[in-house]
């Protein structure tokens, strides 16, 4: 869709739909306000005949035959936005959101759109914020997956087009804003493709081979992927003991942006690849099964996350790895039991097959050290125990340094993609002693989330790393199944961040 400003006031913009806030009991933000005065109050008067109450993501589509007097668009759509004082992020998300539904729905082909003048405590200025996440909700409201079916049920979509009347001051920022949801759309939207493939499609080579279609998208975005011989040179033996019950080989995904001198250090962004994960020998149980093809989420958002950076330019270095297998049942698989030897030089015993992402992620985070990383964060769907622990709604936090925790958990706020931090004490690491190597693979049924991030700190000691475990929120389960795209934008904040 494309998106651009309209230095207009809201009445003057000729549009197929005006979208204007409302707050509860039809309390009219200014633009609203100045539009029904330009209706000599009917905007008011059609929307208490029609019991519009103005609750949070309540809609009123407005329809004039001919057009209204004195305004130059076709539609009003009337989007509720609840009480003013108790506006908050997530009454705007749900308000924008239905917004963007509903302008799906009535088949428009352009809309301008006012909600950007609600007013949330703590963001009453931020034009730049607004509209990134308004670009961010629509894209995502828009969003489908029909590339593998033959005849898409739904009508294609027909909104291609949508504006924002701003004020001249608010111009530069409005422009930031504008472009920055753009990319976050657009490395959501590629995370979510990406992940919504199933997994006989999606293999770690069509993941390698996507990041060379990736390099000729963004020039800048310098790709390479290791194959298992080279896997196998560099002493990656935890990831490659996931790999070898499986008939795809790996690949090791590395992709480069370097925006920013080559002194500055890079942020290392990990994700884990599983391009399905039965479990092994120690197999799954069969209900939802289908679900693990999103075991690469991790891979995914950092693909997304390197095309948004790419797309915006970020004066930033910022490198992606992405460790991709699958992990099956076979005669050749990991039996609990085995012991393997990790690039670090220590050894791990696998009780348990199904916890092979941490095989994968220990050799990668090795392998991160080599760029001298400013900081390292892994993404990983990694355990169904962080979903029992805190739900779908924020991903799960741990790390090893409070600045890098604390501006991620501030990055989750500003982008509504959030965190919630879990201890990773030295106290938990007892429960990853093994008789016979040097670290076991499971801490056993407590604490679940905490003792795989207590494993992957193992492989961390030597730079700044925080892990982000996206188990809960990187899909949707159920009727409305698919992935949802984070966390590109906590990421995407974050980055944005560290360029001020
Ligand atoms: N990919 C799964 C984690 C997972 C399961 C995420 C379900 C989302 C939904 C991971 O590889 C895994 O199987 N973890 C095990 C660890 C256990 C064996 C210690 C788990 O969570 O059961
Ligand atoms: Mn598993
Ligand atoms: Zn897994």
């Amino acid at each position: 869709m494309d998106y651009h400003l309209k230095l207009d006031a809201p009445e003057r913009v000729a549009t197929d739909c005006l979208v204007l806030g409302s707050y509860l009991d039809r309390k009219f933000p200014p633009a609203t306000a100045a539009v029904n005065e330009v209706l000599d109050g009917g905007l008011a008067k059609t929307a208490k005949r029609d019991h519009f109450e103005g609750k949070p993501g309540e809609i009123l589509m407005i329809n004039a035959l001919g057009g209204f007097e004195g305004c130059r668009c076709d539609r009003i759509l009337l989007v509720g936005l609840g009480k003013k004082d108790e506006l908050d992020v997530a009454k705007y998300r749900k308000a924008v959101a239905a917004a963007a539904k509903a302008l799906r729905e009535s088949n428009v082909r352009q809309a301008a759109s006012c909600l950007h003048e609600a007013s949330i405590s703590g963001r009453e200025d931020d034009i730049r914020w607004h509209l990134r996440q308004t670009v961010e909700l629509f894209e995502s409201a828009v969003y489908r997956f029909t590339r593998l079916k033959t005849d898409p049920e739904e009508k294609p979509l027909r909104l291609s087009n949508v504006s924002f009347p701003v004020h001249k001051p608010q111009k530069e920022q409005a422009e930031t804003g504008l472009r920055e949801g753009e990319a976050i759309a657009y490395g959501m939207t590629l995370t979510r493709d990406l992940a919504n493939l199933p997994g006989n499609i999606c293999t770690p080579i069509y993941l390698a081979e996507e990041a060379e279609r990736l390099h000729k998208l963004h020039p800048k975005l310098k790709v390479d992927s290791l194959d298992e011989a080279q896997l196998e040179q560099l002493g990656m033996g935890a990831f490659l003991s996931v790999s070898k019950g499986s008939r795809q080989p790996a690949r090791f995904i590395i992709l480069e942006y370097h925006g920013a001198p080559a002194k500055a250090k890079p942020i290392v962004l990990v994700g884990k690849g599983l391009t399905f994960d039965a479990g092994g020998i120690s197999i799954k149980a069969a209900a939802n099964m289908d679900e693990m093809k999103y075991d690469m989420c991790g891979g995914a958002a950092v693909f997304g996350v390197l095309a948004a950076v790419a797309k915006l330019a970020l004066p930033l270095n910022v490198i992606g790895l992405v460790p991709a297998s699958e992990n099956l049942p076979d005669g050749n698989a990991n039996k609990p039991g085995d012991i393997v030897h990790s690039m670090a030089g220590i050894s791990i015993e696998i009780l348990n097959t199904d916890a092979e992402g941490r095989l994968l992620l220990c050799d990668a985070l090795t392998y991160a050290k080599r760029y001298e990383p400013a900081v390292v964060i892994d993404l990983a769907t990694l355990t169904g125990a962080c979903v029992v622990a805190l739900g779908r709604h924020p991903s799960g936090l741990m790390g090893n340094q409070d600045a890098l925790c604390e501006a991620l958990i501030k990055a989750g706020h500003a982008s509504w993609d959030r965190l919630w931090q879990l201890p990773i004490w030295d106290d938990y690491q007892e429960q990853l002693k093994s008789n016979f190597a040097d670290l076991a693979n499971i801490g056993g049924p407590d604490g679940g989330a905490i003792t795989a991030g207590c494993f992957l700190s193992r492989f961390a000691k030597e730079f700044s790393w925080a892990h982000i475990d996206i188990a809960g929120p990187a899909w949707k389960t159920g009727q409305d199944k698919g992935a949802t795209g984070r966390p590109v934008p906590l990421l995407m904040q974050y980055l944005i961040d560290q360029v001020q």
